[in-house]
């Protein structure tokens, strides 16, 4: 009797140890199990930079600098990848002309499939009276002979999908310095963006 009741208790005490150190093991295991296998999907996939350009842009209503113009522009984007996927949420985009911004706004929401091209059409309201005397004079000049020169920039939030994972990315692109005339019908010109995608 008193040896059959003295003989559980290390038994437990030993196991219990044991145990956990166990499941700390498999824990370690499966973690750097799934670590390794999201690597070399990572290696496998290697996703490829996304490709920003714009099409036709102009500058088309009222008169003045401080009005109530609209910047136009169709914004395409490339994915060069086979098995990467993005899913865009808004992306802000703004025209600036030597540094200040005069336009801005943002593009709804997209996604974008493997080895897809999109192009969105962008219409951007003025930003009220943001140039100095000065700028304000050189662009009342470049209007009137047909042309400002105006830098485009976009930054969008998104997801990268690669099969079931999904990444957080920012993808930024800087457009420009380029020509922007004042009639819708002359905006045909192609411009490419330097594409960077960061965390
Ligand atoms: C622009 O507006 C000014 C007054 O604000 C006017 O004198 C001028 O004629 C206008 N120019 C054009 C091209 O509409
Ligand atoms: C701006 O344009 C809108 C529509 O094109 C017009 O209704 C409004 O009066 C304009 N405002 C100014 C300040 O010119
Ligand atoms: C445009 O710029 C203004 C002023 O910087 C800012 O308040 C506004 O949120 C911007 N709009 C968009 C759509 O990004
Ligand atoms: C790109 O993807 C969009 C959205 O899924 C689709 O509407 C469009 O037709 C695709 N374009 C091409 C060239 O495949």
């Amino acid at each position: 009797m008193s040896n059959s009741k003295d003989t559980p208790p290390p038994t437990v005490q030993r196991r219990q140890p044991h145990v956990t150190r166990c499941v700390a093991i498999v824990v370690l295991v499966l973690i750097l199990l799934t670590l390794f296998v999201i690597a070399v999907i990572w290696l496998a996939v290697q996703p490829k930079k996304l490709i920003f350009s714009i099409e036709h842009s102009s500058i088309t209503g009222n008169n003045a600098t401080a009005g109530n113009s609209t910047f136009h522009c169709l914004l395409r984007s490339r994915n060069p990848n086979k098995r990467v996927s993005f899913q865009f949420k808004r992306i802000e985009v703004e025209a600036t002309y030597r540094g200040t911004k005069l336009f801005n706004g943002s593009v709804a929401p997209f996604r974008q499939p493997v080895r897809n091209v999109t192009e969105v059409e962008v219409d951007l309201p003025e930003v009220r009276a943001a140039l100095q005397a000065k700028e304000a004079d050189q662009f009342k000049a470049e209007r009137a002979a047909g042309v400002a020169k105006m830098e485009v920039k976009a930054t969008g939030k998104m997801n990268m999908k690669i099969g079931v994972f999904k990444v957080h990315r920012t993808v930024t692109a800087a457009c420009g310095p380029y020509d922007v005339p004042f009639k819708e019908s002359e905006g045909f010109r192609w411009v490419d963006c330097h594409t960077d995608i960061s965390y």
